[in-house]
């Protein structure tokens, strides 16, 4: 008997009220990665109650860290760490924890990692990371599925990254901050959570310059102190939930955002007629529920459409009036959303790494199957905008990436539920 565990949504009711973004899940992640370098108690506040930040404390716990987490804050002193192995079942549960390697190597001069798998939306490939951190002097050792790798102290180098990959990025900036010289990393991506890191790090008395751009510069010291620090909102939870108002019609004011880091989705959400009044750190948007279909959507490294809210903003366009042409440039297996959609109604049609999204004037209610946290949320939306009853089946998915989906819904008027038994 398979466990409850499904969101269900009755469509048709447009969304009202005002509803506070939670912390960034991807800039939580690295973070607390990062409080393994400092010599300290390192206190972050506003961390998204996750699955996926529940199994970071575990793996800081497991290598011996003291971790206080009580939602929004953790508190990590990771003065006496036991260990330097990432325990095989902990990383088998979030396949970001590589960039654990960086702190690890860069204060203990070890780390061990069972090297992760793919997952639903692609390779997911670590050469970035391992070709970096050989640039620093590690050495690497791959076999019988663990990487290895050892450093009696990292030096400084300059590193070109073939992708600008936000997690190689990370976890070279991290492994750098404790190395001898200077380390320039070049082509970094430039994703607003890689700048938090930064801020984050500076703060506890690291020297890194340029986060946020394609070129950083890491002047290598030999401590770090404890500190404080409070995440940036999550700017693919605001893009969810502006989709969502959208989608569903009706009025909706996100607080607690960074609309500049939403510019290209701002613009797209224009295009299709939605209209959006910014504010320093809120967000109004206002739907008639009347949408118009987008010429190109083209994700891509930031500040480009990001790749997280392609299946979010497809199941906007499904309801659009007209054609629209979707490209997934960043990864290979990002479409596991359209048939879903299409069980509801949806005329897409993928060809190879592009979707091509002709409008209907409703979809209709279905049961239908989460497969990662983004595609899990592009059907609770597409079910907002539905007739009749959608019920996302494997609604885990979702509440690795957004706090309680289902309460930001209700609280704006959606008629959603949660139904799961463990
Ligand atoms: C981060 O993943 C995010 N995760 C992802 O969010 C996000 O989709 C992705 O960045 C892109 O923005 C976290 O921050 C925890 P990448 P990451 O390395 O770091 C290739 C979500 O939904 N690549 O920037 O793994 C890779 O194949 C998640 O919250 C290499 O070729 O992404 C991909 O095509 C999903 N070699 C591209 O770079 C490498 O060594 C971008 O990947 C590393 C990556």
């Amino acid at each position: 008997m398979k466990a409850l565990d499904q969101i269900v949504v009755e469509g048709g009711t447009p969304l009202r009220g005002a509803v506070r973004v939670h912390g960034a899940k991807n800039a939580a992640l690295p973070i607390l990665a990062a409080s393994l370098l400092v010599d300290g108690v390192c206190v972050v506040d506003d961390v998204p109650d996750l699955q996926d930040i529940r199994v970071m404390v575990d793996i800081l716990r497991a290598l011996g860290a003291s971790v206080e987490y009580s939602p929004p804050v953790v508190r990590v002193d990771a003065r006496r760490i036991s260990q330097t192995e990432v325990p095989e079942e902990l990383m088998r549960r979030m396949r970001s924890s590589i960039f654990l390697m960086g702190p690890l190597l860069a204060r203990y001069g070890h780390a061990r990692v069972s090297r992760p798998g793919g997952c639903t939306i692609g390779s997911r490939p670590i050469d970035l990371h391992l070709k970096g951190l050989a640039a620093l002097g590690s050495s690497i050792d791959e076999r019988h599925g663990y990487i290895d790798c050892r450093a009696r102290r990292l030096r400084g180098a300059a590193i070109y990254l073939d992708t600008p990959s936000v997690g190689a990025t990370e976890n070279l900036m991290m492994a750098s901050v404790l190395a001898e010289g200077t380390t320039v990393i070049g082509n970094a991506a430039r994703e607003p959570e890689i700048a938090d890191l930064a801020d984050f790090l500076n703060r506890l008395g690291a020297r890194i310059e340029g986060a946020g751009e394609d070129t950083v510069v890491i002047s290598g010291v030999q401590s770090l102190a404890g500190g404080r620090h409070t995440i940036i909102p999550d700017r693919i939870v605001a893009g969810t939930l502006a989709i969502a108002a959208a989608m569903a019609g009706g009025e909706v004011t996100l607080e607690h955002v960074r609309p500049r880091h939403l510019g290209a989705v701002l613009t797209k959400l224009r295009e299709a007629g939605v209209e959006i009044e910014v504010g320093r750190d809120i967000m109004r948007v206002r739907s008639d529920g009347e949408l118009s279909a987008v010429e190109q959507v083209r994700t891509a490294p930031y500040p480009g459409f990001p790749t997280d809210l392609q299946a979010p903003f497809m199941a906007l366009l499904s309801v659009a009036r007209g054609m629209s042409i979707v490209s997934e440039t960043v990864f290979e297996e990002r479409f596991k959303h359209v048939g879903e959609l299409c069980r509801m109604g949806a005329n897409i049609r993928v060809d190879l790494r592009t979707a091509f999204v002709q409008g209907v004037p409703r979809l209709t209610g279905a049961v239908v199957q989460a497969s990662d946290l983004r595609a899990g949320a592009a059907l609770v939306l597409a079910g907002l905008a539905a007739k009749g009853t959608t019920v996302v089946e494997q609604a885990h998915h979702i509440d690795r990436g957004y706090e309680r989906l289902d309460e930001m819904l209700r609280g704006l008027g959606a008629r959603v539920r949660r139904l799961s038994q463990s």
